[in-house]
């Protein structure tokens, strides 16, 4: 099992966005700024009441070079968190220590890995403001909570660390996610979720380390060494499972290019229909697994079209009854595919329905209204309108308008009437925008 938790971020504003980001941008740097200012005043604060002592000298070097190692080599997650294993040296360092030392030793790890990762100047400033804040108030609840005086007592201190380590993970999951979030024009709420159950579980398995830490260092300081090649491992292994999950995605997406650009029409077919899917999820307030299932799946639906031969995918003019079965059984092959990839377990069924209709007269199945899954129902909605909006090799393109209209006049019997819609008010609200934007 991978441990891994802490989120920090390299997904900052270059600061030289175009005008469209100038919305998003703005309210970021403003945000970071804030983040900046109170981590200082907290660094500053924990320069202040620190107390060095010469003897001790090695052990704050120490734990320096152990806190730097758990901060090399972040993991990038799809939703752009960057996850590392220093929850354990931060937690164990304020319970062994106090919040000053704990701020200060994450603060010299984070100088050292931003510079030798080039992460830039303002990326390391908001990195080790929010951690400062992270660990302080995770110190004030650990404060709050414990029990005794002194050191570590594990049967009456157990849930002050519980609760550190939970105001940590909400501290830093909501310090992280609102600064992408800002930074890219996503919702909060989606980054806060997205990939939250995989974080969180490495998250919990950190937990005992802290523990192990804390143990180990009051029974003997340099014996914490033999906690590196395990976590080290343990590291890696995250990393490993994380790199095949996105190979496999790239893979599988680069297929279904290719299938895409078999025919010249349908060229960025899914990528459209992704972004389409990408639209409605967002207004229908889909979060975390759903949201990214809805997006991967969409830009993979049409992968089954590998089984449909180019006599009858190129073909011009009227499909036979034996051509339109073998075209119809695309949407089983897609589903065969993916069904057998773990990354796409959850998702395969949409592609298997995507060509229900909301009457009952659709293939494979022939399943009727809300017992299509939702995200069928989405997919149905996105390539529709995508292939009537692009040009076909047996007709032209319809206008978006007119698109609209056989969306509409088909809400209830092709489409589910509430994702029509949905997906129409967000094309009548781009469409409102794009004249604005024209008359400036
Ligand atoms: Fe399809």
């Amino acid at each position: 099992m991978g441990k891994t938790a802490n989120r920090k971020t390299d997904q900052l504003p270059a600061g030289s966005q175009k005008n469209k980001y100038r919305m998003t941008v703005k309210p970021a740097l403003a945000y970071q700024l804030v983040i900046d200012c109170i981590g200082f005043f907290l660094i500053f604060q924990a320069v202040m009441t620190f107390q060095f002592q010469a003897e001790m000298l090695w052990v704050y070097i120490f734990w320096a070079l152990f806190s730097t190692f758990t901060e090399m080599k972040p993991i990038t997650m799809p939703n752009n968190d960057q996850l590392t294993i220093s929850f354990a040296v931060h937690i164990s360092a304020l319970i062994l220590f106090g919040a000053p030392t704990a701020i200060l030793i994450s603060t010299v790890a984070n100088i050292i890995t931003d510079t030798i990762g080039k992460r830039g100047l303002k990326k390391m400033l908001f990195n080790i403001s929010q951690y400062a804040i992270t660990i302080h108030l995770a110190w004030l609840v650990y404060d709050i909570f414990k029990w005794n005086t002194g050191p570590l007592h594990l049967k009456t201190d157990a849930p002050a660390m519980i609760f550190s380590c939970l105001i940590y993970v909400t501290v830093n999951f909501f310090l992280v996610s609102t600064v992408i979030s800002l930074s890219q024009g996503t919702r909060l709420v989606r980054q806060l979720t997205s990939d939250i159950m995989l974080e969180l579980i490495h998250f919990a398995s950190l937990v005992p380390v802290s523990l192990l830490i804390v143990i180990l260092y009051d029974y003997e300081p340099l014996s914490i060494i033999i906690l590196l090649l395990p976590l080290a491992m343990a590291h890696f292994s995250f990393e490993n499972y994380m790199n095949l999950r996105t190979e496999t995605r790239n893979t599988i997406e680069a297929l279904a290019d290719i299938i895409d650009q078999r025919d010249s029409y349908t060229s960025e077919h899914s990528q459209r229909v992704a972004r389409y899917c990408s639209k409605i999820a967002d207004e229908l307030g889909l979060l975390g697994n759903n949201y990214e299932n809805m997006i991967t799946t969409a830009r993979v639906h049409d992968l089954g079209k590998v089984s449909v031969p180019d006599s009858i995918l190129l073909k011009a003019g009227h499909l036979t009854l034996e051509e339109q079965a073998i075209m119809a059984g695309h949407a089983q092959v897609g589903f065969k595919i993916l069904s057998n990839l773990r990354f796409y377990k959850h998702s395969a069924l949409y592609v298997y329905y995507h060509h229900e209709r909301y009457d009952g007269k659709g293939y494979p199945k022939g399943l009727k209204g809300k017992n299509i899954p939702l995200g069928a129902r989405i997919l149905a909605v996105a390539d529709s309108f995508d292939a009537m909006t692009s040009d076909r090799i047996y007709r032209k393109a319809l206008s978006r308008e007119h698109a609209i209209k056989e969306l509409m006049d088909n809400a209830g019997t092709q489409f589910d009437p509430d994702i029509v819609q949905v997906f129409v008010n967000i094309l009548q609200r781009e469409n409102a925008l794009n004249n604005d934007t024209r008359k400036e």
